[in-house]
């Protein structure tokens, strides 16, 4: 683990028991509290959650966030590989698409932001965001539940190369199996990957002058919660970045609790208004909101373009 990173972190099993400011450190290959509560590091990477089974662990669906985060910095590749040109369906690398929504987010996201900053990305999902906030921060944690992901985006860190099949089909879209291509890339050194979720989350209260957040709040199962946590990891001044395309789904958050429905006593109707009234009952002010356009692979032939609302909040 970075050096950076070590004093941002405390045992998340004690702080949900209520004893707080208790420190980690690394003994035989894991991470330990005085309380003896251990936390694995499995290839250099620590977990604070368990592995679970979903398509977040899905190779092809990772394959599909690859293309999704780096895709601006893969098309040049794609169109000097002469294998990858000859794949028939690589031709959305050719398309009008809008490539640079992470770039885009973590532009809106530090436009009035004091350096030097420590940063979280929640649900970092492969790691772009990450990457491009590591660029002006002193020090940079990507987390995520998904170990696949993690793994991904740590491989592209440490390998300093993204490696990516182009032209890969899924079942409802049978074809070739695609060609795998190898894109050097600039990878910083103020970046640590780990595995963990809103509840495990193994940092001291306001280690971050910076959260983003993107397409993540509509994937948890309790959204208040996941505020409470961006609350209790920020300090006076942080920044915090939220982006949804509100596409909430029963199978990850419960009905009632979806922003716009009259959650947790919120507004009913916009859940955009619903994700302001929470964040300012939570002591977050909206300072700058955008739509951002987010293009996102699902195959060779198929991607899905987003309006994804994003939000700026200042925390008081
Ligand atoms: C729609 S993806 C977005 C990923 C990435 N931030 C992006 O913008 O491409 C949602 C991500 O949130 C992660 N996630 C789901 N539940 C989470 C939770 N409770 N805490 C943190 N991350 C979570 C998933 O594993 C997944 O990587
Ligand atoms: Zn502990």
């Amino acid at each position: 683990m970075i050096a950076e990173c070590l004093p941002l972190l405390e045992c998340p099993v004690c702080a949900t028991d209520g004893k707080a400011k208790v420190k980690l450190t690394i003994q035989k290959n894991q991470f330990c509290c005085s309380s003896n509560h251990a936390f694995a590091i499995l290839n250099g990477i620590a977990m604070f959650s368990q592995k679970k089974d979903g398509l977040f662990e899905d190779s092809q669906f990772v394959n599909c966030y690859v293309e999704s985060h780096y895709r601006d910095l893969i098309t040049p590749s794609v169109e000097k590989n002469a294998n990858a040109k000859k794949e028939d369906h690589t031709d959305f690398y050719s398309l009008p698409l809008h490539e640079n929504y992470y770039e885009d987010a973590v532009a809106l996201l530090l436009e009035d932001c004091p350096k030097p900053f420590s940063a979280l990305d929640l649900g970092c999902s492969v790691g772009r965001c990450s990457v491009a906030l590591a660029r002006s921060a002193s020090v940079v944690v990507g987390v995520d539940p998904s170990l696949l992901q993690i793994q991904t985006a740590n491989e592209i860190l440490k390998t300093k190369n993204i490696s990516v099949y182009v032209g890969q089909s899924k079942a409802s879209y049978p074809g070739s199996e695609g060609v795998r291509i190898s894109v050097p890339f600039d990878a910083p050194e103020n970046v640590e990957f780990l595995v963990a979720d809103d509840r495990t989350l193994p940092f001291r209260e306001g280690a971050f002058d910076v959260i983003c957040c993107s397409a993540v709040i509509d994937c948890t199962e309790d959204p208040e919660h996941f505020i409470q946590t961006l609350a209790r990891l920020t300090h006076t001044g942080s920044r915090v970045f939220v982006s949804t395309p509100f596409e909430w789904l029963e199978k990850d958050t419960p009905k009632k609790n979806w922003l716009g429905s009259g959650a947790y006593g919120t507004v009913k109707g916009k859940p955009e208004a619903a994700l302001a009234e929470l964040m300012a009952r939570h002591g977050f002010r909206l300072l700058r909101e955008k739509n951002l356009r987010w293009a996102t692979t699902v195959h060779s032939r198929k991607y899905i373009v987003w309006s994804v609302y994003a939000g700026v909040f200042e925390r008081l």
